[in-house]
């Protein structure tokens, strides 16, 4: 029941106010989001890398419904690539990117300015040797963002698309992808989605992620098992060995902030790891829907509150 009340409240505007305000939920925060600015993400990425794992970088916002935000970001995305540059670390860093926020909320033209705004920044990736993948979000933006990442990969073959276990028209997706060579990164779904275009029970999505994972790794695609979940990790590296794919032939992906402990494990055992890190002022709807994720971060998020 908390995770829907939780994602309702992801796109409440006052709750929102209220929520950034307070110095104490920023402090709570940090565990998920990795600072405020470039300089901050740039010291995680390269301690990262240190470790032996990859990172994908979102500067965080979403929803940008006016050209000057939508350009603000862009403008964000570009200097943090060439910042990567600078620091030796574009290589093995990806850029995430949400096409909301570039353009694709804008009420006229939105797809376009979005693709026009995508293409800017894939052209710095690829001149940096970075890797891009666009983000997915509800379900409404699914169609324009496949068509922007089908655009993209014409010019740039390496631009990845997400596909969500929770949407029902996924398995169709992922067949169409099937001979692509995409790069595509499977997740479960974190946004409320209405029963009509979405499974609502979790078993229904953990067995839609399954048959997801088996489709992919049979595919010409390369697979981004974006998970923190133990059970599907073993059936993609069971699934990726039956398809005679080795370790180097596709990768797992997690969120900055959780199941550190496993991410450690992964590294030690020979898996390619990148870790999704966010950073940025505009945290909120991140925040909300990782709480939404876990009962649990929700008691984590009211201690910390409560100490003050
Ligand atoms: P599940 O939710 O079943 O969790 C399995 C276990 O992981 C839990 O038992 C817990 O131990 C741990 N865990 C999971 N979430 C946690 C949390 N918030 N806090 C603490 N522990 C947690 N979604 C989307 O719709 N579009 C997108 O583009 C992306 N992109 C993306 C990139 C990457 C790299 C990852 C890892 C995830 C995404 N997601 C996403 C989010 C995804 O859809 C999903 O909501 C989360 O990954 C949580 O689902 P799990 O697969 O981890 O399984």
């Amino acid at each position: 029941m908390l995770g829907p009340t939780l994602l309702r409240a992801s796109r409440n505007k006052r709750l929102r106010d209220v929520i950034e305000r307070n110095p104490l939920t920023r402090k709570v925060v940090t565990r998920f989001v990795a600072g405020q600015d470039q300089d901050a993400v740039l010291a995680v990425v390269h301690r990262l890398h240190s470790r032996g794992m990859t990172t994908t970088l979102d500067f965080l916002g979403e929803d940008v419904s006016d050209l000057a935000g939508a350009r603000r970001v862009r403008d964000q995305y570009l200097s943090l690539l060439y910042r990567l540059h600078e620091a030796g670390d574009a290589e093995r860093s990806e850029v995430s990117v949400k096409l909301s926020a570039v353009g694709q909320s804008i009420p006229k033209d939105g797809h376009e300015i979005a693709l026009e705004h995508a293409h800017q920044i894939a052209v710095a990736a690829a001149a940096v040797g970075c890797r891009m993948t666009l983000d997915m979000e509800d379900h409404t933006t699914v169609d324009s963002t496949l068509a922007i990442g089908h655009e993209l990969r014409q010019q740039f073959p390496l631009t990845g698309n997400v596909l969500q276990a929770n949407l029902r028209r996924t398995a169709g997706d992922l067949a169409h992808l099937a001979g692509s060579g995409a790069r595509v990164r499977l997740v479960k779904g974190a946004y409320r989605e209405p029963e009509s275009v979405a499974y609502q029970r979790k078993n229904e999505v953990d067995h839609a992620y399954r048959q997801g994972l088996h489709q992919l790794m049979a595919s010409s695609c390369y697979p981004m098992v974006a998970t923190h979940d133990p059970a599907m990790i073993r059936e993609a590296s069971d699934t990726a060995q039956r398809c005679g794919k080795g370790l180097g032939d596709w990768e797992i992906q997690m969120l900055y902030g959780i199941s550190a402990g496993l991410q450690a494990q992964l590294v030690r055992s020979g898996h390619a790891l990148r870790i999704y890190i966010p950073y940025g002022t505009d945290w909120y709807g991140y925040f909300m829907r990782r709480l939404a994720e876990r009962p649990a971060n929700v008691a984590f998020f009211l201690r910390a509150l409560a100490r003050g």
